[in-house]
C-alpha cells in the first residue's frame, strides 16, 4: 500500500495524473457529502492501461457513480477496477434498481465506448437487489 501510494504521487510520463489517482480522485469527487458506504478495490497494474482506455476507464466509472448518485437511492456502492488481460470495471450498489425500460443517454455513451474498444458493456440487476454496471475491454484491442 505504501509502494502504490508512493506511485501514485509520481506523474505519469506524459505528466498526467496516473489512473488509480484519477479514479480515486472522481469517486471522492463525486460521493463526497452523499450518504453512501462507497468501497473501492483496484487490484493488477492500472499503469500498464494505455491513455486512450484511460480516459474511457475515467469516463466509465464517472457515469457509473454519479448514476448510483443520483438515480440508486443506494446505501453501499462498490467500485472493483482490475486489469490483467482485460480492463474490468464493476459498480455494484445496493438501491432501488434500474428499470426496465428507460432513456439511456449516459449508459447509451459507455455501451458505445465498450464498442469502440471492442470491450463489453451490461446493466443489470444486482444479486442481492440493486443495480450491477460492468464494463470491460482488452488491453491491447
Ligand atoms: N444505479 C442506478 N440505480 C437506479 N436507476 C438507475 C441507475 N443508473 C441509471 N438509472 C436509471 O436509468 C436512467 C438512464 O441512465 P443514464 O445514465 O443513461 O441517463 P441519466 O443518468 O438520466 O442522464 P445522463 O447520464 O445523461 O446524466 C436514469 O435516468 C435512471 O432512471
Ligand atoms: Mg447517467
Amino acid at each position: 500500500e505504501i509502494r502504490s501510494a508512493i506511485f501514485d504521487l509520481q506523474a505519469g510520463p506524459t505528466g498526467a495524473p496516473r489512473l488509480r489517482t484519477t479514479l480515486h480522485d472522481v469517486i471522492t469527487e463525486l460521493t463526497r457529502d452523499v450518504p453512501l458506504r462507497t468501497t473501492v478495490r483496484m487490484s493488477g497494474p492500472l499503469d500498464v492501461v494505455s491513455a486512450p482506455l484511460a480516459e474511457h476507464a475515467e469516463a466509465v466509472v464517472r457515469e457509473a457513480v454519479s448514476n448510483a448518485v443520483r438515480h440508486a437511492q443506494a446505501r453501499e456502492l462498490t467500485v472493483t477496477v482490475s486489469v490483467d488481460d482485460d480492463l474490468v470495471i464493476d459498480v455494484v450498489d445496493d438501491g432501488v434498481g434500474i428499470p426496465d425500460t428507460v432513456a439511456r443517454s449516459g449508459l447509451h455513451n459507455l455501451r458505445q465506448r465498450a464498442g469502440e474498444m471492442g470491450g463489453s458493456f451490461v446493466v443489470e440487476p444486482a444479486a442481492h437487489g440493486g443495480t450491477r454496471l460492468l464494463w470491460t475491454a482488452p488491453l491491447t484491442p
